[in-house]
């Protein structure tokens, strides 16, 4: 009999990162290669977030803080919340691993928008907890009152991206106090604001303020986007202490790596890069929506750092053709899309390099 996993691991599929910026310019003989393909944040890191891993260069031969003290003061201080009210994860991406792992039950429900950020339904397979998946409305924001109303005795976890990825739509405050009130006792609501840091919308809801209240709510944040610490894996959840003690069991010891606690620590106060990089991306967003506008495609007003744009049953030809100009998006097979284009906010210059290049992708 040959050694085989858990059965339900072959059912999960690995996650495809696709080629490195590096392979494909090597391949298409290209000399620059635009990624706007992952959201990242085209502004680089806070400059004291970069001299911060400068001076803590000499450390890495020692392990890091298993508790992230300094991180976890900075950002108590900066949310004025007790430091027991901090979880950290290498990426949200592991937080969301974490709380999977920690409360679900083989049989428990996990409740989701669809299309919405994948790795919830991973968390849900790997555990083999019921993934029940609610069709987004018509103009892509979550339906909360359908995924109310999916709610049964078995509801354990709800996922709410805020705002969502892929389509960058928001939830609004009304909407979801009349959700949270719709959610029993033995349900947590996990809201994912990993693109808090870009929203402008009034009626936004600020997941802190349902900490503060008391509701089970669970609030995840990154360092990946806005704060431009993608490849240093970082990302923090916000709860009652009860909710994340489970968190704390399971995970590794030394789970955030120190060069990541002390660029965190240093890019939380750096507000001016987190105002430049808003306002870079707002022109941004205006720029390329209003360029979607003028060829006539259809997009999802954003209010996060991409734009979801519809180019047709072509999708793959398209994201091919602007390859071949040097520029990387993402397309939306993955989320169940296949006629969009996810596209992130780049610098002025890469913003006009893309809408020039998709113009010729599209009709050339
Ligand atoms: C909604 C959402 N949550 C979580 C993540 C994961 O972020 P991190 O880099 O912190 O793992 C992403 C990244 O794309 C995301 O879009």
């Amino acid at each position: 009999m040959p050694i085989r996993a858990r059965a339900h691991v072959y059912q999960m599929q690995p996650y495809c990162p696709g080629k490195t910026p590096e392979q494909l310019m090597q391949e298409l003989g290209l000399s620059e290669l635009v990624k706007l393909s992952a959201n990242e944040n085209p502004l680089g890191a806070s400059p004291r977030a970069q001299e911060a891993i400068l001076q803590n260069l000499h450390k890495i031969h020692l392990y890091p803080d298993g508790n992230c003290t300094v991180l976890r003061d900075a950002l108590s201080q900066f949310y004025n919340l007790p430091p027991d009210h901090f979880a950290f994860g290498n990426g949200s991406d592991e937080l969301i691993h974490l709380f999977g792992i920690a409360y679900l039950e083989p049989g428990d429900e996990l409740i989701m928008a669809h299309p919405s950020f994948v790795r919830y339904e991973a968390s849900a397979r790997l555990n083999r907890a019921v993934l029940k998946r609610i069709p987004l409305t018509p103009d892509f924001r979550h339906d909360l009152s359908a995924m109310a109303g999916a709610i049964t005795e078995r509801t354990k976890l709800l996922y709410i991206a805020n705002p969502n990825n892929p389509t960058g739509t928001i939830v609004y405050r009304d909407e979801l106090e009349q959700f949270l009130e719709r959610v029993p006792e033995h349900g947590l609501v996990i809201l994912d604001e990993a693109y808090f840091e870009y929203v402008d919308h009034p009626d936004y809801p600020n997941g802190l303020d349902y900490v503060r209240a008391g509701w089970n709510v669970v609030v995840f944040r990154t360092f990946s986007k806005a704060y431009g610490l993608a490849g240093l894996r970082i990302g923090y959840a916000m709860g009652r202490p009860e909710l994340l003690d489970p968190i704390e069991r399971v995970r590794e010891p030394f789970n955030v790596n120190t060069l990541a606690q002390v660029a965190a620590a240093a890019a939380i106060w750096d507000r001016a890069h987190i105002e430049r990089t808003r306002a870079f991306n707002r022109t941004g967003l205006a720029v390329l929506q209003s360029a979607c506008e003028r060829m006539g495609l259809r997009y999802v007003p954003s209010q996060a750092n991409f734009l979801l744009i519809e180019v047709g049953s072509e999708c793959a030809r398209i994201q091919q053709r602007l390859l071949q100009q040097g520029i990387l998006v993402r397309t939306g097979e993955a989320f169940d899309m296949p006629t969009f284009l996810r596209v992130n906010t780049g610098t002025p210059e890469q913003n006009e390099r893309f809408i020039e290049a998709l113009q010729h992708a599209l009709y050339e």
